[in-house]
This record gives structure tokens, sequence and C-alpha cells, in this order.
């Protein structure tokens, strides 16, 4: 990251925290936009592909854009779907340059060498792995592996940063050590997250074998993993939070209690260009259409659910309720 994107995530960060504490107004700092819910593969535990709805044309992209700026969003994340199998991406990424956005990309770099190097507008990198090739081919469909490989090598050499995501379907630590020893061979880091049920952009209800003891054995193998040094990016408080978690089939609770930052420190935007305050809650509570509304005066604070296990969710929740444990790891999140 540059040294004024830095500063100026560091900025819109510090304005949504403040926000937040002191029950302002709301104020994301970073939000996340589905460009395209179509994808050149069909993962067992991924909706989005089978998601029939419209995209939001170029002009539209930019005025969303354009209001995201104007409600303070300094940190953008492209995702999908494939967001390289929609045909105007690039376009998408200039756009997001010239708006002075620190821009990420999902993608599963399968597609990567078609864009010839012309990616270099994207300030980080995130994709998945989900561990042996086996794993995740059995995961995530059959698939050239090595070429996954080749496109992490290629950004890596051009000095960008990139993050592996391991969504957990099996909780075998042979498959986190393998990962773990190709992160440090590629100088890459990884984030693990547990599978996500029960929502509109997944597909499976939890399997009822999956077993509570064993998850939490796993997620405290990590956390060991990660005190020794391990190149995990997600933060000791997101290991000690899933450690503790009361039921690895459930996804996310309501706590009246707790409260959550989704919408008021980040929110999600769909391929229609309806946002939501964070990607699980899509198709639990009414969205808002951002080329419409404004989110600030339209965002009724309230979400389906306080508490939550979703990966990139539960880091951004530590980041707003104990930043300064979580602040060093996370701003590199999705
Ligand atoms: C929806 S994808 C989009 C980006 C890109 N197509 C990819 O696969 O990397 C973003 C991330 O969500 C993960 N994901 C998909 N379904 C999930 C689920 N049910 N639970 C947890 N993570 C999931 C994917 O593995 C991927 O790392
Ligand atoms: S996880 Fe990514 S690659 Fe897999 S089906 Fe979903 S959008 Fe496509």
């Amino acid at each position: 990251m540059g040294a004024i994107k830095t500063l100026q995530t560091g900025l819109a960060y510090s304005q949504s925290l403040l926000s937040y504490k002191t029950n302002g107004s709301p104020r994301p700092f970073s939000a996340s936009f589905v460009v395209s819910n179509r994808c050149n593969i069909r993962c067992s535990y991924c909706n989005f592909p089978l998601m029939k709805e419209p995209e939001l044309t170029l002009p539209q992209v930019e005025a969303l854009f354009k209001r995201l700026k104007q409600i303070g969003v300094m940190r953008l994340g492209l995702l999908g779907g494939e967001p390289l199998y929609r045909k105007d991406i690039l376009e998408i990424i200039a756009t997001a340059k010239q708006l002075g956005f620190f821009i990420s990309l999902n993608s599963n770099l399968l597609l990567y060498d078609k864009f010839n190097g012309k990616l270099s507008d994207i300030d980080y990198f995130f994709t998945s792995l989900d561990g042996t090739p086996e794993r995740h081919i059995k995961n995530r469909g059959k698939q050239d592996y090595d070429k996954v490989l080749a496109a992490i090598r290629h950004i890596r050499s051009t000095g960008k940063p990139l993050t592996a995501i391991c969504v957990v379907t099996d909780y075998e630590t042979a498959d986190a050590d393998y990962l773990i020893a190709l992160a440090q061979k590629e100088n890459i880091t990884l984030h693990f997250q547990p599978e996500c049920f029960d929502t509109e952009i997944v597909l499976r209800t939890a399997n009822e074998q999956l077993n509570q003891q064993k998850a939490k054995v796993f997620w405290q193998y990590l956390l060991t993993q990660k005190q020794q040094g391990a190149p995990l990016t997600s933060s000791a408080e997101y290991f000690k939070y899933i450690i503790h978690w009361h039921n690895y089939k459930q996804s996310a609770v309501y706590t009246p209690e707790k409260r959550c930052a989704a919408g008021l420190g980040y929110l999600f935007i769909d391929a229609t260009g309806t946002a939501y305050p964070c990607a699980y809650t899509k198709g639990k509570t009414k969205g808002i259409n951002l080329l419409e509304e404004n989110w600030q005066t339209a965002f009724t604070k309230k979400t389906p659910c306080t508490q939550c296990i979703v990966g990139p969710m539960l880091e951004f929740n530590l980041l707003f309720e104990k930043p300064f444990s979580s602040v060093a790891n996370v701003l590199n999140i999705a």
C-alpha cells in the first residue's frame, strides 16, 4: 500500500471507529462490491453463480463508487462471483483507481493469465486455496491448481501483497500444515475461515457430522501456529473468538445485548447495487438501493444477527470492538 493510501485508509477507519464508539451516524470506511455473480467454476459451498441478478452497467458502477466516496468509504473490495469473468473489469478497476480507493480484488485467478499484467491498479489480492490439490478440487471443482500457483507467483513477483483464503470444510490439520508450508515457500499470507451456512450467498446447511470438539481443536491449532510465527493474516483475537464459539453448525446469532459493526463500519453491495450491512445479511434484511438512496440516512442501524463467525465480518467486528489488539493485523482482510 502506498504511504498516502495507508494514511487515508487509517484516517477513514478512525472516523468510522469514532462514529461507532459514540453511537454516531453510520460511517463505513470499507465496502465490498460484487461486480458480477457469474463465475467460471462451481464451488461446492458457494451460491453466487446460481443467483441470477442483473448487473450494474459501467456508468452505474461509476455512480455507485462516487456515492461510496461521499459516505466516507476508502477501502473498496471487488469480488464476485468471479470478477475477472466480467468483460469490463479493467474499466471498473480504472474507475475505482481514479476515485482514489484502496482496491482489493478477490479472484480464483484461473483467468489471471488473460490479463497480461494489466491488474497493476489492484493494491491487494485475495485468492482461494482450500488445502492440498485434492482437497481444493474436492471443494472447488476440477481445475488447474498449478495455474493458480503460477498466478500467485506472478502477483508476488510484482511486489503486490496476496492472501489466500481457505474455507475450512473438514477440520484436518494436515491441510493447514500443507497450506502454511506453501505460504512460507510462496511468501504469501493465509486467512482461514469456517464454511458459512444458511444464508443467501452460500449453498449449504451444516453437515450433521460436523464435530464441535474437532473444530475447536483445529482453531486452537491455528492459534498456536500463529503464535509460533506462521504467516496467518487473521488476528489472534479472531482465533480466540472462534475457539469459544458455541456451535460451529451455526454461523451467526442474534444476542440483543451485543452490537455488530456491519453497516456502521463496513457494508456489502450486491451485483444489483443493493447494499446490506454485510454479505451474510443479504436476504435476511431489507436492502438499500445505493443508486437512489443514501446509506447514512436510510440504514436503520439494525442487523438480523449481532454475533458471527463469518470470516471477514468477524475480523471487522473485532476491529471495532477490540481496535487496539486487532488493528495491526486486520487492515488488509476482505
Ligand atoms: C465468493 S468468493 C469470490 C471470489 C472468487 N471467485 C474466489 O473464489 O476467490 C470470496 C470468498 O468466499 C469464499 N466462500 C464461498 N462460499 C463460502 C462459504 N459458504 N463459506 C465461507 N466462505 C465461502 C470463497 O472461497 C472465496 O475465498
Ligand atoms: S467461491 Fe468463487 S470461484 Fe467458487 S463458485 Fe463462488 S465465486 Fe466462483
